[in-house]
């Protein structure tokens, strides 16, 4: 059975399936509406939003299937203790496939150890969003009609952008890209993402400093919000907040065919006077998410049973018990747990539920 919890659990090929079938739902929307019909889909939402839940339902609606679920976990048994394992072993008697978004990292991860449904990962804490990820993938092929050879520049919260992870991921496996990644030193991107992503992969990047700079050779700009709820200091926060923000005179340094990408929410890093830029494919990249999403669901319950379509076998590390996973926010420090673990390029042992390291 086929999750969906990092965008690399999809192969190449998968992913490509996926976009061209949410092509084909876009040029032919009739076709696709009984789809699902008799299925119904759990969106177990531990932490808000507004895109990722309303395209997931709306996607379902779409495909003549049913969704239940929660929007705030305070409503549910969560709040009375009840883990992310336990609450997936009671849903998956009441639904054929769940999405779910959680604070806590690896959350998703521990759902797949219990579940004879397929699991979606819609974004567990500051590590990652492969749903985002496949949006924003065919949000590219849709502006520049190809997903290889482009520079791509990352911009804002590098840090805990769950998005920018997950994309550079993806994007790590096709050929010809460069990356510009613009953050402030308190938000750069993760050792863990430079170091097993782009280093050991050759996936060519540069840091610079100003938006100015990076302007001129990009293909694709990925704004992100500073993400003001996962900071533990409010000072920190308020140094960082207005780092970088796109107006139209920095739309001027751009190339005529370029593709400025948001994962939303915004809060003021683009002003809305791009908005009226052809460029600015924000709200375009919105609507491309109920449709990816409805490829998505659509191919996870298409493959529940075809052995061609399983998780990547990964090799598993045994851990010292005097270690445990540095990351607070990780499933392991949350809830009882194995710890699970893989060896990083550099020799390093890494939670699989998280990507950071033991100490
Ligand atoms: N892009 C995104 O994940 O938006 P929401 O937080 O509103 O779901």
């Amino acid at each position: 059975m086929k999750h969906l919890i990092d965008p690399t659990d999809l192969t190449v090929e998968e992913t490509q399936e996926i976009i061209d079938l949410a092509l084909d739902i876009i040029a032919n929307r009739a076709k696709y509406s009984e789809k699902c019909k008799g299925k119904k889909l759990a969106t177990l939402f531990y932490e808000p939003s507004t895109r990722t839940r309303l395209s997931f339902t709306a996607a379902m609606m779409e495909l003549g299937g049913n969704v239940l679920g929660f929007a705030d976990a305070a409503s549910s048994s969560v709040s009375k203790g009840e883990t992310v394992r336990d609450t997936v072993r009671v849903v998956e008697n009441f639904a054929d496939i769940i999405a779910m978004r959680h604070h806590i990292e690896g959350a998703q991860l521990a759902a797949t150890e219990v579940s004879r449904v397929p699991i979606i990962n819609a974004g567990d804490g500051s590590h990652a969003h492969p749903t985002q990820t496949l949006t924003d993938l065919l949000t590219i092929t849709r502006e520049l009609g190809r997903l290889d050879n482009l520079t791509i520049g990352f911009c804002g919260d590098l840090r805990f952008g769950r998005t920018v992870h997950s994309l550079i991921k993806a994007m790590s496996r096709q050929k010809g890209i460069k990356i510009v990644l613009i953050a402030p030193p308190q938000l750069r991107l993760p050792d863990y993402i430079k170091q097993d992503v782009c280093d050991r992969l050759g996936l060519e990047y540069k840091e610079v400093d100003t938006l100015e700079e990076a302007m001129p050779e990009l293909d694709v700009l990925y704004m992100t919000r500073v993400q003001k709820e996962r900071f533990l200091d409010e000072d920190e926060y308020e140094a960082v907040k207005d780092s970088f923000v796109l107006d139209c005179d920095k739309m001027k340094l751009a190339k005529e065919k370029m593709a400025v990408l948001h994962p939303l929410p915004r809060v003021n890093e683009i002003l809305e006077e791009v908005d009226a830029d052809p460029r600015a494919a924000y709200f375009r990249q919105v609507e491309n998410g109920k449709f990816v999403r409805m490829a998505l669901i659509s191919s996870l319950l298409d493959w529940k049973d075809d052995p061609k379509h399983e998780m990547p076998v990964e090799e598993e590390v045994e851990v010292p018990d005097n270690l445990r996973c540095e990351n607070k926010k990780c499933i392991t420090r949350n809830e009882k747990s194995p710890r699970r673990a893989y060896r990083a390029s550099d020799g390093s042992l890494r939670c699989r539920y998280c990507d950071h390291k033991f100490k």
